[in-house]
């Protein structure tokens, strides 16, 4: 007969090849973070006619990388470096001329009319004009600290979610090759105990489904341009994030009204107790050598945590959602950049966070997915995981949290 250990010794060597390939993943993502490409290209072709294309010649991206130099010191505070600065950009490297003078020229004016307008650029924080159009919005003609915004936006928030998402899949990846699988201690012992009805589950899936879609959808737009649309062609990204983007927010309603049921069915079960402050001293019992798992009501403390990732977490996703779909109706410039940076880092941070739902009620734990998917769990998984709620269960009495 197999021991649990046999059981389940195939998912520690999944968790070592997962940790293997994360890490290379991870890797990857910290050395693409670190290159020399971070650049801010020109969105109307300086460099190359119409193609804004990380250039391959080493002037160009010389030139590029002055550029960038000289753009991220105008969204800077403080005294301007200008002075100080040595413009080294050859004419070639500005775009095929070869007058070096006249592109060195060309980037001491810059510099030089960076610094006639410093005060006023960093007192108003924007550039303003006045124009006849209802939408005041429109009478901002330069605004500097849209640079940091999209350096922001380019830089930390993209390779901050790989760096999350991937390394906190990492951490997991470990955890299963050095613990294994949660076993039920006991084994099962046949016996089946009722732990979510037909609408608490069914609830679930919609929410859960919702969510896989616009997690997907969402990663397509932020990572799309840079990971398929090289490889599909300019045409058929373009299709692809137009549909993206509408099932993005199309399955935002179901995924909203989803976590607003959770909230009404499992709020109450939710809230902190005593009972907390003892999971998280021992960890809920998950390391190996744990004497048994701490007690538990319906939700233990693990639990309670995702419910208010995902509650707080849908709160800020649906405001800043809202928000970015309706541009400027309530939000000006600066107010929809701070919208977009929120949306973006909440996201990727409740898609790591889900990931680690996903893997402790599928491989990460014995007889966890059974609740979820039949509605029932084993008796003795009951007991070892929400005791309280089990005695409470089988002695009949109304559970309070
Ligand atoms: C897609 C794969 C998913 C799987 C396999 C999964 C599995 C499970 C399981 C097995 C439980 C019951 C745990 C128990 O018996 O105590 C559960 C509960 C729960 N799920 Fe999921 N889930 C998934 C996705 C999601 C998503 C996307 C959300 C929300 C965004 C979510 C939110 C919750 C909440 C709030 C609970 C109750 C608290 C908890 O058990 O952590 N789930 N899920």
């Amino acid at each position: 007969m197999k021991t649990t250990s046999d059981r389940l010794s195939g998912y520690r060597i999944a968790g070592a090849v997962a940790a293997l390939l994360l890490a290379i993943l991870l890797g990857w993502t910290l050395y693409e973070s670190t290159g020399t490409e971070q650049l801010v290209l020109p969105t109307n072709g300086v460099l190359h006619g119409a193609r804004d294309d990380v250039p391959s010649d080493a002037a160009a991206a010389e030139a590029l990388r002055e550029r960038t130099a000289l753009q991220a010191w105008r969204g800077e505070a403080g005294p301007s470096p200008a002075a100080a600065a040595e413009p080294a950009v050859t004419g070639q490297a500005m775009g095929g001329g070869t007058d070096e003078t006249g592109a060195a020229a060309l980037v001491a004016s810059w510099l030089g009319s960076r610094d006639e307008n410093w005060e006023m650029i960093r007192e108003r924080g924007f550039l303003e004009g006045r124009v006849t159009q209802p939408a005041e919005f429109l009478s901002v003609l330069e605004q500097p600290q849209g640079r940091t915004w999209r350096g922001l936006h380019n830089e930390e928030i993209v390779f901050g979610g790989g760096i999350v998402i991937f390394g906190f899949s990492l951490l997991l990846a470990l955890f299963l090759a050095w613990r294994g699988r949660v076993p039920v201690e006991e084994g099962f012992s046949g016996e089946r105990v009722q732990r979510f009805s037909g609408f608490e589950r069914a609830n679930h899936w919609v929410t859960a489904g919702s969510f896989v879609l616009i997690a997907l959808t969402g990663l397509l737009l932020l990572y799309g341009q840079y990971l398929l649309k090289p490889l599909l062609g300019a045409g058929i990204y373009h299709s692809w994030a137009l549909v993206g983007a509408w099932i993005h927010m199309i399955f935002a309603v179901p995924f909203v009204i989803g976590v607003a049921v959770m909230v009404v069915m499992w709020i109450r079960q939710n809230g902190p107790s005593k009972l907390d402050v003892e999971w998280l001293k021992r960890f809920g019992g998950f390391l190996p050598g744990s004497e048994g798992h701490p007690p538990a009501r319906r939700f233990n403390t693990g639990q309670k945590l995702i419910f208010w990732a995902v509650v707080l977490g849908a709160i800020a996703l649906l405001v800043t959602g809202l928000s970015l779909m309706f541009p400027f109706f309530w939000l000006e410039i600066t107010g929809m950049q701070l919208a977009q940076l929120i949306h973006a880092g909440v996201g990727l941070v409740m898609i790591a966070i889900i990931i680690g739902h996903i893997y402790i009620g599928t491989v990460g734990m014995e007889g966890a997915f059974d609740a979820m998917w039949r509605g029932d769990v084993d008796r003795n998984w009951a007991k070892e995981h929400h005791s309280i709620w089990l005695a409470e269960k089988q002695g009949g009495r109304r559970q309070t949290h």
